[in-house]
């Protein structure tokens, strides 16, 4: 039984992870839901745009490691984490310890029918998003594999995405 456990979020921007993990702290209301993103630019004081722009990836990527660092030891949390989080070693090691973890896929297409229109997402500022999506793709899958189980998203609604994670989390080990 993984009830004690952390719900981890990860895949790529636009596959749902915050709209998951909304729905899914209404549905278990014991756990709290955690926005890294939102998180960071709490710290920060600044938009993840912003830190980007001032600070630099490299600093935004210790930024996201420092964070996971401030919340290892609590559990019964619902983890929705940036895109590219799960991609260092020592972030998986820290997100894979008293947790399950589910990767929200999605096909290029979706991811980029999803972030249409939306501006707030520093690495797809580019002529072609779907091309950049279709190799961060290709760069990031094998990463996001590493999570205890995965969930296609396609063709889902949020809302059944997010009951799928919780009869998976609440059946995990069984
Ligand atoms: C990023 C994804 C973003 C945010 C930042 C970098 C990435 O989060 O952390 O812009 O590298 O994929 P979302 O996945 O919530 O959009």
């Amino acid at each position: 039984m993984a009830l004690d456990k952390n719900i981890v979020l990860v895949g790529m921007m636009g596959c749902g992870k915050s709209s998951v993990a909304k729905v899914l702290g209404d549905l278990l209301s014991e756990y709290e839901v955690v926005e890294t993103d939102k998180e960071i630019e709490l710290i920060e004081n600044s938009s993840i745009s912003e830190i980007f722009r001032k600070k630099g990836e490299t600093y935004f990527r210790n930024c996201e490691t420092a964070f996971l660092h401030q919340i290892k030891n609590k559990r019964k949390l619902i983890i929705s984490c940036g895109g590219g989080m799960f991609i260092r070693e020592e972030n998986r090691k820290l997100l894979k310890t008293g947790s399950v973890s589910f990767y929200l896929s999605g096909s290029a297409k979706t991811l980029c029918n999803r972030l249409n229109g939306d501006s707030s997402r520093p690495l797809l500022n580019c002529e072609n998003v779907e091309e950049k999506i279709k190799s961060f793709l290709k760069e990031r899958t094998p990463y996001y594999e590493l999570a205890d189980l995965k969930i296609d998203t396609n063709l889902k609604s949020v809302e059944d995405v997010a009951k799928e994670v919780m009869e998976k989390f609440i059946n995990y080990g069984k």
